[in-house]
């Protein structure tokens, strides 16, 4: 059986070590010869980096491991890159989301002001990364879930039709996690679900056990009740802040009671009530570095220190399996049928062929192969040529460096009241962006 050689880009990130106990978990199916961390800030990176270099030592000591800031050396002789860089870190993820606040403008890391601020620094990073892939390693994949997933993925749309990049999110089989919980099945793979969207935008429109029953009435009668919180007690424990996420499922369920929503959506549906909910001191990115961050990185330095993982709680990121599914699919043409952030193409019938959708792709060796949705109904239809022409203002506003397109697109989005309030974002996301995003003119 072949082995693979893959590039973690963003190696520092807070899912490395998770990513990679998951990989070792599924070596059976997918055989690893070499695992190369990549990152531009040596230092955090380097933190991760020496713990797992103990877990490979302890669980894999064939695996050639190595860590690098050095793009040839990270790059050379890999098949598969799979990348989750946060470019200025939590600390720009900060502002992204206290910013628009401070003008009682939702904050949030992929939607809204906050989104399209983040999209603007990740666009040349993500595409930097593509292109040392391609001049190393030229057949090598991208398998990348960086966000904002949508604007990246539009920006590599536009920018690198031809390159091998599949954009690829968590989201939407996370909640397939949950409503199989509660359903009572073993797993989600227990479910063939129809679904269609933009990233972080999307709503299942069909669920079927694998006889062809159809399980959408049992669920929609819980999410009408519950969202996706379980009724009793359940395995889902979470956070507060995604707790309250789940269950305002059920909110934005009552608006269109045929299909079952994205989580997302509340920030576009529900600006209001979010704004009200939030903390304009303390927002997400606060609770990640004192949550994940501190225990990541604690975790690591623990095991560096003793040289073992004796008493170690980091745990496998088994959710995170999907990203072995997707490798595997190209790797062995499995054709296996997942949901991929892919160009629409006609796909769906009544919506811009060159946006780029959230649907289920049948994947082998060439990459997806789009399934087709149909029409879609008018409610969703508005709202994603509105989103989705967010998304391509701000490609073009990152491609051309204009000051006027950004303008517009933060304008655009449902989540700002008008275009003085998105101006003065804007210009306060300017200030603080600096190092990150173009010039604009
Ligand atoms: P993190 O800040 O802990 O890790 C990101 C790492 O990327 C850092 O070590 C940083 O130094 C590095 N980095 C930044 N710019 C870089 C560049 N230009 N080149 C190389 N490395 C660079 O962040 P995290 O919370 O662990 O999240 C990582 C990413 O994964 C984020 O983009 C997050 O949104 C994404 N994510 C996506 C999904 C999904 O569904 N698509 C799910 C989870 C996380
Ligand atoms: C989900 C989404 C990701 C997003 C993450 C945020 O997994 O699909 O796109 O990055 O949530 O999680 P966090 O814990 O960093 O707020
Ligand atoms: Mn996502």
């Amino acid at each position: 059986m072949k082995k693979f050689s893959v590039t973690i880009a963003g190696g520092g990130s807070t899912f490395t070590p998770g990513i990679i106990l998951m990989l070792l978990d599924n070596l059976d199916r997918f055989p690893i010869r070499k695992l190369k961390l990549y990152d531009n800030d040596k230092e955090r990176q380097a933190i991760v980096a020496g713990a797992c270099e103990v877990v490979l030592k302890e669980k894999a000591p064939d695996i050639e491991f190595c860590a690098t800031t050095d793009t040839k050396e990270a790059f050379t002789d890999i098949d598969f890159v799979m990348a989750h860089i946060r470019v200025g870190k939590y600390a720009m993820r900060e502002l992204d989301e206290k910013i628009p606040l401070e003008y009682n403008v939702l904050g949030q890391e992929t939607c809204g002001p906050g989104g399209i601020s983040y999209g603007m620094r990740s666009i040349g990073g993500v595409i930097e990364i593509l292109d040392y892939m391609e001049k190393y390693s030229p057949s090598a994949w991208m398998l990348n879930y960086s966000n904002p997933a949508a604007i990246v993925a539009e920006a590599t749309r536009k920018l690198r039709p031809n390159s091998k990049i599949l954009n690829i999110c968590d989201m939407p089989i996370g909640i397939e996690v949950r409503m199989a919980e509660i359903l009572g099945l073993k797993s989600r793979k227990e479910m063939k679900t129809r679904y269609y969207g933009l990233n972080h935008f999307g709503w299942w429109t069909d669920i079927r056990d694998n006889d062809g029953n159809d399980l959408m009435p049992k669920l929609k009668e819980h999410v009408a009740k519950h969202g996706y919180i379980m009724d009793k007690g359940g395995t889902q424990e979470t956070e507060a802040s995604w707790y309250d996420t789940f269950s305002k499922a059920k909110d934005v369920y009552a608006l269109d009671p045929d299909t079952l929503p994205n989580t997302y959506l509340k920030y576009y549906l529900f600006q209001d009530y979010v704004v009200k909910h939030s903390d304009k001191k303390y927002t997400r990115a606060n609770e990640v570095i004192d949550g994940r961050e501190k225990f990541v990185f604690g975790e690591c330095r623990k095991v560096i220190k003793q040289q073992s993982t004796k008493g170690c709680a980091l745990k496998v990121d088994d959710h995170a399996s999907y990203i072995v599914d997707l490798a595997t699919a190209i790797a062995y043409n499995s054709q296996a049928r997942m949901f991929l952030i892919v160009e629409n193409n006609g796909a769906i019938e009544n919506f811009d062929s060159t946006a780029m959708v959230e649907i289920p792709c049948i994947v082998g060796s060439n990459g997806p192969e789009p399934l087709v949705v149909g029409k879609i109904p008018q409610f969703q239809k508005g709202l994603m040529e509105q989103q989705v022409s967010v998304e391509k203002l701000v490609v073009e506003a990152w491609a051309e460096k204009s000051y006027l397109k950004l303008w517009q697109a933060i304008t655009l989005s449902k989540t700002v009241p008008s275009a003085s309030v998105a101006k003065n974002i804007l210009d306060d996301l300017i200030k603080v962006n600096k190092e990150y995003w173009p010039q604009l003119k």
